[in-house]
């Protein structure tokens, strides 16, 4: 595969004057992508009916042009004003009940049918429209599902589609009292229509109303998704696209992921490292211009899960951006680096968003490629060099790694809805079992729960899983390799309850949690071979072998043989300790990585890239702050 970089380009905000001398420099800069159309909606349809793509057909007339290829988007993150007046219902609504206006962007409920219909009716009127343009490669539905915390809407719309949900989950009231254990408190129902939406309730809602609210909220998503690409696919054949984001775990991206041909995320990595990852200050001032090592990476694995294969980087960040609590430039070097470190995790393309710095309106503290005056922004030519080094790079060919992650959003859901402890997050506990891995210079594929094959890898992670798929458990039972599960792993039913085996409810597995602690992050709990538990920490009963134990002699690391289970949250040193440990048992090469180095190997190459703001010394050579060193596996 030969990677491809592109841009995020918006002709509706420049005079079409300048349109074909922009088409040109993004060739001359080798650029071969141009993604358009996703928040255009008032250009498209200024009033009910009234269409006009003219605009847009010269657009994509130019880039076209210039042997560009372009990605046209379905505009229905952005409905205009008098879609409004249309559905006044259509707005969604937080979780206090307030009504989120008109007057930003994705100021719309899922659930809401006649907004749907009317995403579908403009999806099928592009899509006819767009299907036979020859520039046009490939589609992106609508921009950033769950951006601004837009799943979840406490709207009429949400109530009255939740009710036929539950209805047909359960079939009946009384098997969904029996379900959500309804007996507790006095909360059994007589009807579906009785039930509301699990917010403004005196205290904590049951936490299986939460759950299958969340799992409705989630099936939303891909309901809405789904119509959309059923309205496109009456028309065009060409790979369909969302662009997913970092850190939102609030609806299966999988499932999303199955209606589509490729994932994309939009990666931001400085902003990232402030506002979506749990790390201490130390931390984040170190990496302040650089993004946190792990996190990029981990989405990358991830969306190639999503993506069956098929991932690309649809936004990456080019320089300060405008919404972070502080908006530092990247290092010099490090767009570079984050191209080639998507490259590593087998993406198709990168596109940098966006092409020009708007002047005018939210984001004119955004970077782009260009200045609002057009000349270069200071990162230009750093995309130039990577481009051309791109070219010089070749094919780059995937391969399967040794090691897989399975992570699940049920989990996410499940965990956020009784925490337990306050630091206890399905995300961080799985970012960070990543994190262990890397720190040993072991390359990773995420998988999800569904997963129907452990083939190729010699170990395989599984972090905090609410319930264990059967299909997972049977594959577990014949492993050759090395199962390592992680704390809460199978400790509770689809129906959030607790199971008749115990946690962690392994058959053939002689292990049972007895009770949980949590903790705050000051009150650590080290264990004998060095680093420590942090946040949870399980007492078990068991007769299998213990082979790590806290300073007190609470057993934590549990088994000998094919399955290892993890009764405690083991911190930063502790993980990288054990998991290198188990992954030499498993019969992994590993390499202790500075920190801040990374590296990652496809089928052709191995990419070692140095996160930190001063050259580092790895493997007798010196890698520049900022560095990439690509060495071909031949
Ligand atoms: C993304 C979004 C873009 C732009 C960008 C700014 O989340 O998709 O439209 O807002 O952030 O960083």
């Amino acid at each position: 595969m030969k990677p491809q970089l592109g841009t995020c380009y918006y002709p509706e905000h420049w005079p079409q004057a300048q349109w074909k001398e922009d088409a040109k420099r993004m060739a001359d800069l080798g650029l071969e992508i141009v993604r358009v159309g996703e928040f255009a909606w008032s250009r498209f349809e200024a009033k009910p009916q009234e269409l006009n793509f003219d605009w847009m057909d010269q657009a994509v007339d130019t880039l076209g042009s210039e042997g560009l290829n372009v990605v046209m988007c379905t505009p229905t993150a952005t409905p205009p004003r008098w879609m409004v007046d249309k559905h006044p219902d259509m707005l969604a609504v937080d979780v206090n009940g307030h009504v989120r206006k008109f007057g930003s962007r994705r100021h719309y409920c899922f659930s809401h049918l006649g907004y749907r219909e009317e995403s579908v009716r403009i999806a099928d009127l592009m899509a006819k429209h767009y299907a036979k343009h020859q520039a046009v490669v490939a589609w992106q539905i609508d921009n950033e599902y769950s951006c601004h915390d837009t799943v979840i809407s406490y709207s009429e719309a949400a109530r009255i589609e939740f009710h036929k949900w539950l209805e047909a989950k359960y079939g009946s009231i009384d098997a969904m009292n029996v379900a959500w254990g309804n007996v507790f408190w006095s909360m059994d129902y007589d009807s579906f229509v009785q039930i509301e939406l699990p917010n403004l309730t005196v205290t904590e809602p049951n936490p299986m109303h939460s759950l299958d609210f969340q799992r409705f909220s989630s099936d939303q998503v891909v309901a809405y998704n789904k119509a959309q690409v059923e309205a496109i696919r009456q028309h065009s054949d060409a790979p369909l696209i969302h662009n997913y984001m970092g850190r939102i775990v609030d609806f299966d991206h999988y499932k999303v992921g199955d209606d589509l041909d490729i994932a994309s995320w939009d990666s931001y990595p400085l902003g990232f490292l402030v506002d979506r990852t749990d790390a201490d200050d130390d931390w984040k001032k170190r990496f302040e211009r650089q993004g946190d090592p792990d996190l990029q990476a981990f989405h990358h694995d991830l969306y190639r899960a999503v993506g069956k294969g098929r991932w690309w980087v649809m936004e990456q960040q080019p320089g300060p951006v405008n919404w972070a609590p502080n908006n530092p430039a990247p290092l010099d070097g490090m767009v570079r680096l984050w191209t080639f470190e998507a490259i590593a995790h087998q993406a198709e393309a990168v596109c940098y968003f966006r092409w020009r710095q708007a002047p005018f309106a939210q984001e004119q503290m955004h970077a782009g490629l260009l200045r609002p005056d057009s000349q270069p922004s200071a990162v230009f030519d750093e995309v130039a060099q990577t481009a051309s080094e791109i070219k010089q790079l070749g094919d780059v060919q995937a391969t399967q790694a040794k090691v897989a992650l399975i992570f699940d959003y049920e989990s996410c859901w499940a965990w956020q809805t009784q925490p337990q402890g306050e630091d206890f997050d399905n995300f961080v506990l799985s970012l960070e079992f990543y994190r262990g891995l890397r720190r040993n210079g072991l390359s990773v594929d995420i998988l999800p729960p569904t997963v129907d094959s452990l083939e190729g890898y010699s170990m395989v992670l599984a972090p905090g899983l609410l319930v264990w798929p059967a299909r997972l458990l049977s594959l577990l039972e014949t492993y050759s390799g090395i199962a390592v599960l992680g704390p809460r792993s199978g400790s509770k039913t689809e129906n959030f309850s607790i199971p008749d085996l115990l946690p962690p409810a392994i058959p053939n597995f002689d292990c049972k949690v007895s009770y949980v602690e949590t903790f705050s992050r000051s009150s650590d709990r080290a264990l004998v071979s060095g680093g420590a538990v942090r946040t949870w920490l399980e007492t078990v009963e068991t007769k299998e072998k213990v082979i790590e134990r806290t300073v007190d002699g609470t057993p934590v690391l549990i088994g000998d043989q094919q399955l290892r289970y993890l009764a405690g949250w083991p911190n930063g040193e502790a993980m990288t300790r054990i998991l290198g440990n188990l992954a030499v048992e498993a019969g992994l090469g590993i390499i202790d990585m500075p920190e801040g180095v990374r590296r990652r190997c496809t089928g052709s190459h191995e990419f070692v890239f140095n996160h930190n703001a001063q050259a580092i010394d790895f493997r007798g050579q010196s890698i520049a702050a900022a560095g990439v060193v690509i060495s071909s596996l031949d």
